[in-house]
């Protein structure tokens, strides 16, 4: 997982109604396209863009499961339709109700991938930032569970006999 700092908290509230953010990728998730609304809202000149994997612009608060997530309905070939965070260059960020599908070609192969975003309404985002805050308790405390069981099966095991007879 890309941790991208810093973050400001700063929102950057500046996208129109009527605008729509857009980009491309390759099946790997390589930007091949990104439009002027998503340049200037993420502060990113287009050739920062292009040729970069799109993790970029991650916002360290999206939850780890939200693109698991996503990737996991493209995979199915479905589209994915959920709320996203992403950091500005500078740090700040901005939400976007963003909607995620493949492209094929004619003869039906996967070329990429397709982004098209909107500005939220301040009810989704509020929605938003409490389900996405839970989610990443939740990630928190699995991993804590996760070290925490690691340990204590290396006590276990160094005090067995199993890691005595080596
Ligand atoms: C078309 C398309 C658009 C994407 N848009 C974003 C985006 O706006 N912000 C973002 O963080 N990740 C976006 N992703 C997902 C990233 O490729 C990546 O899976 C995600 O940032 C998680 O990165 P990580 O593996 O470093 O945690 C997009 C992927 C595709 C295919």
């Amino acid at each position: 997982m890309r941790i991208n700092m810093p973050v400001t908290q700063q929102e950057n509230d500046s996208l129109r109604e009527d605008e729509l953010v857009c980009s491309k990728t390759n099946p790997k998730g390589i930007i091949t396209y990104a439009n002027a609304a998503l340049c200037r809202i993420s502060g990113f000149a287009e050739k920062e863009l292009l040729g970069t994997p799109h993790n970029i612009m991650r916002h360290p608060d999206m939850p780890r499961m939200a693109y698991a997530w996503m990737w996991d309905t493209l995979n199915r070939g479905l589209l994915w339709q959920a709320m996203v965070k992403n950091r500005c260059k500078n740090g700040n960020h901005y939400w976007v109700d963003a909607n995620v599908s493949r492209q094929y070609s004619r003869d039906g192969c996967i070329i990429g991938y397709l982004s098209t975003r909107r500005k939220p309404t301040h009810a989704q985002i509020a929605e938003a930032e409490r389900l996405y805050a839970s989610l990443r308790q939740a990630e928190g405390e699995l991993e804590a569970r996760g070290k925490m069981s690691a340990e204590v099966v290396m006590g276990l095991y160094q005090n067995s006999p199993l890691y005595q007879a080596r």
